[in-house]
């Protein structure tokens, strides 16, 4: 994955992060969790470009230590979204970036992140979703771990996020970033199939196959969902 998406892991890099710091306003003061942090590339840029220094939580310890070796500046913690070990209303921003979708309690999660932030904070979300979401049961039966096998429904996330109390301020179709990403996969490795009998190791090619053809069905499509915080 990453000889294709270089520092970050999602499609992109950081240009819907710098979208986010415009939009949420978010300075060297700001203080931010980057829900899902991986190898530490947002804290990086947002160090580098803005002085921030955000905190990083993450349940890999292999993606943790080359975090906290790239960037000294900032605090990496491990655990999941789903048990956040902050207090109520600690943060003022918080990133999950192509993060949700690899979560098996989401709406522990997004409760987790309401807790965490204080009132008004914002809650950024770059993740992949399927536009065909009637088609989203068949990944169910599958065990592997990818973001694609998580993908959003976008209408029923908007409707949780509401309903747990967030304020939806933008959402915006951002696919054609996920279309980048696939065109530079099958440069890399050939074919996405070929990357996906790579990718997920032990499986027979026959998951692999029924995997990518329900990848398909789904229609996958690459979002960005900016919250508020707001009153229950
Ligand atoms: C696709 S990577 C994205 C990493 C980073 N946000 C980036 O964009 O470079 C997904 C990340 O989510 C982390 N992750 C998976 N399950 C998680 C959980 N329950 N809580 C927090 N992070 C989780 C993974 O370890 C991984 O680092």
């Amino acid at each position: 994955m990453q000889e294709a998406t270089g520092e970050t892991l999602r499609p992109g890099g950081f240009k819907l992060t710098e979208q986010a710091v415009n939009f949420c306003a978010l300075n060297k003061q700001t203080r931010i969790l980057d829900l899902g942090c991986g190898m530490g590339a947002t804290a990086s840029y947002l160090y580098q470009k803005y002085g921030v220094k955000v905190v990083g939580i993450d349940p890999s310890s292999k993606l943790l230590d080359i975090a906290k070796a790239k960037n000294p500046f900032a605090t990496f913690v491990s655990g999941s979204g789903a048990a956040l070990p902050f207090e109520n209303d600690h943060f003022e921003c918080v990133l999950a970036e192509c993060t949700l979708s690899l979560m098996n309690d989401l709406y522990v999660t997004l409760r987790e992140v309401y807790r965490v932030l204080e009132k008004d904070g914002w809650f950024v979300i770059n993740d992949v979703y399927a536009k065909n979401p009637e088609m989203l049961n068949a990944m169910d039966t599958f065990s592997i771990t990818s973001c694609m096998r998580g993908m959003h429904d976008l209408f029923s996330l908007e409707e949780v996020l509401e309903k747990i109390g967030f304020e939806i301020m933008h959402v915006e179709d951002c696919s054609h970033l996920l279309k980048e990403l696939m065109v530079k996969i099958i440069f890399s490795h050939g074919s996405m199939g070929a990357f996906w009998r790579k990718t997920i190791e032990g499986e027979v090619a026959q998951t692999c196959c029924s995997f990518e053809h329900n990848i398909k069905q789904c229609k996958p499509g690459y979002f960005m969902l900016i919250a508020k915080k707001g009153e229950k």
